[in-house]
């Protein structure tokens, strides 16, 4: 099979001439460690987008040293925040969202994954499938987005090829289809055969910049392969390639599509090694923008009228200007820099006149955007997430959910004179997705909730170094939350008030039950069968 073999499917074919079509919208899932920091620096490489490998870090340390709320970043080592890179390579234009790096589950992530077409994995050869990218896999699988494999560090000692395409075969239960094969791992890594184009790809470590040098060849069996490769190596990828023709299947478009099927690549992006091809199959196979559901009718990009949604918003991205950042991706139309946009829901009137596309240089403004490009938009609070904004019609995007916390705690504030500056921290940072914000009916005690308790810490360290409030977090009386809703409201306002000392509300509004364990919320459904208990509450 070549890659010229490919034709365009007929999903794409509307977006053939459409600049939509030209998307690819992706984020790079991964554990901690396994390279997603250097495989992006070399993404970005090829989009020259920077210049120089460590770019990516160097420019994350400036970022923090600007902002004091990322000190949590720097003590921890870990990215908490979600940043978007928009480079071009090959003719197509590729947003790179990045999912925040550490191990606890959370919100942000989850969302950042509602608005990416599909993924790279990054696995460490060394290690195989580990924890949060079988995390980070599932969630993916929620909404079947496909999936590229890299196998990274292969200039390390790492495990046989053929296991790690049976592991990642049996824990993700998915059909695996190599595109290029190892010869050797660790000191004796020579490279990786091109299984699509029928050539020998020469690892170099030496410039770690530039792209390896390629043997082009007639097939395996090639005398140009065997005068490239030691000959025990030369021996052992022949019958390595042989058994691969035979044991995997052929690559199909349809199938990575519909996320059942993964293309897998190996090398080592330290040396900028299989990176190209890596790229090159997301230009080439990756999905571009797709209908975007919604009610009461999805939204098709080559929709002549602009829409699109929040998933993301940051505040205080410059603690000198309370400025916040609502991240935005297009579902339809041609954006334009001051383009007029209605909120759906609130009815009101937005005019974008400053949009960001996040090079990775800089932010710089722009004149216009796509369907699959994401536009940060400066706000002051009144963007959230979760909004669609469209250029009239009442539309509203589905599927980005609140998830019921895993832990609650009451919030303490030491000083009762900055009751109002702890509301405003505790609404924004709701509104940001790093916690969620309850506040009991009775005594009007303030009880957040997070999915992960890494988000209390930065709860903690945000509230006290931006809005200046000191607060302490205890133990609350209750360990879960749901979302509570009924066809009758009758029935539901006797359940209120016959739980009082349970009730709350979350930060729109909405009533929650708050039981002090499952046994109790177990209980509690029996007894009131009417009352329905969300995990999930989606927006509006
Ligand atoms: P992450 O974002 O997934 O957490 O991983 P990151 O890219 O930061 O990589 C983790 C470590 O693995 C880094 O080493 C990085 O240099 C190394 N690494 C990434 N790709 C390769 C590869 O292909 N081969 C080898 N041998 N190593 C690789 P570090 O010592 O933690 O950091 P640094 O000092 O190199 O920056």
């Amino acid at each position: 099979m070549s890659i010229a073999a490919v034709t365009t499917p007929a999903e794409d074919q509307p977006l053939a001439d459409h600049p939509a079509g030209r998307r690819r919208t992706f984020a790079i899932i991964s554990h901690p460690d396994a390279g997603k920091t250097t495989l992006t620096e070399k993404l970005l490489l090829f989009g020259g987008a920077i210049h120089a490998a460590g770019a990516v870090k160097a420019r994350g340390e400036a970022r923090r040293a600007r902002s004091d709320w990322m000190k949590i970043e720097q003590q921890r080592g870990i990215s908490v925040t979600t940043s978007v890179m928009t480079f071009e390579y090959g003719g197509a234009v590729f947003n790179l969202l990045d999912t925040p790096g550490h191990e606890d589950f959370s919100e942000d992530t989850y969302r950042t994954l509602t608005a990416v077409d599909s993924a790279i994995m990054v696995i460490d050869a060394a290690k195989g499938i580990e924890a949060r990218t079988r995390k980070l896999f599932e969630i993916c699988r929620l909404r079947d987005v496909p999936i590229v494999t890299f196998i990274n560090k292969m200039d390390r000692e790492s495990k046989d090829p053929f296991a790690l395409l049976d592991e990642i075969a049996s824990t993700l239960a998915l059909d695996v289809t190599p595109m290029t094969w190892p010869a050797g791992s660790g000191q004796e890594f020579r490279g990786c055969y091109d299984l699509v184009r029928d050539r020998m790809l020469l690892f170099s470590a030496q410039d770690r910049e530039k792209v390896g040098a390629v043997v082009e060849c007639d097939g395996i069996d090639d005398p140009r392969l065997a005068s490239a490769l030691p000959e025990a190596q030369h021996a052992k990828l022949k019958e390595d390639v042989e058994l691969v023709r035979i044991g995997y299947p052929e690559f199909d478009l349809a199938s990575y599509r519909e996320g059942h099927l993964t293309p897998v690549f190996f090398g080592s992006a330290y040396n900028n090694f299989g990176v190209r091809e890596v790229l090159e199959a997301l230009a080439t196979y990756a999905p571009p923008p797709r209908p975007q559901p919604a009610e009461p009718r999805p939204i098709v990009p080559t929709e002549p009228k602009v829409s699109g949604f929040v998933f993301k918003v940051q505040a205080n991205m410059d603690p000198n200007h309370r400025d916040r950042v609502a991240f935005m991706r297009l579902s339809s139309g041609r954006f334009q820099r001051g383009m007029k946009l209605k909120q759906v829901g609130t009815g009101k009137t937005i005019t974008i006149s400053s949009p960001i596309l996040f090079f990775a240089r800089e932010r710089e403004i722009v004149d216009e955007a796509w369907p699959g490009d994401i536009i940060g938009v400066p706000n002051h609070g009144t963007l959230r997430v979760g909004d669609t904004l469209t250029e009239g019609e009442e539309l509203r995007i589905t599927g980005i959910p609140s998830f019921a916390p895993e832990i609650l705690r009451r919030v303490r504030l030491e000083d009762p004179m900055k009751s109002k500056q702890l509301r405003r921290a505790l609404e924004d940072l709701a509104e940001e997705g790093v916690t969620q914000v309850f506040r009991r009916t009775l005594g009007g005690d303030w009880i957040v909730g997070v999915v992960g308790s890494l988000q209390l810490d930065v709860l903690l360290t945000r509230v006290e170094t931006e809005y200046q409030v000191k607060i302490g977090l205890e133990q609350a009386p209750f360990e879960t939350a749901r979302w509570i809703s009924a066809d009758s409201k009758a029935e539901l306002d006797a359940f209120m008030a016959a739980q009082r000392v349970a009730m709350a509300e979350d930060r729109d509004g909405a009533p929650v039950y708050l039981a002090r364990n499952a046994w109790e919320l177990n209980t509690i459904r029996e007894r009131f069968p009417a009352i329905r208990f969300a995990e999930t509450r989606e927006r509006h």
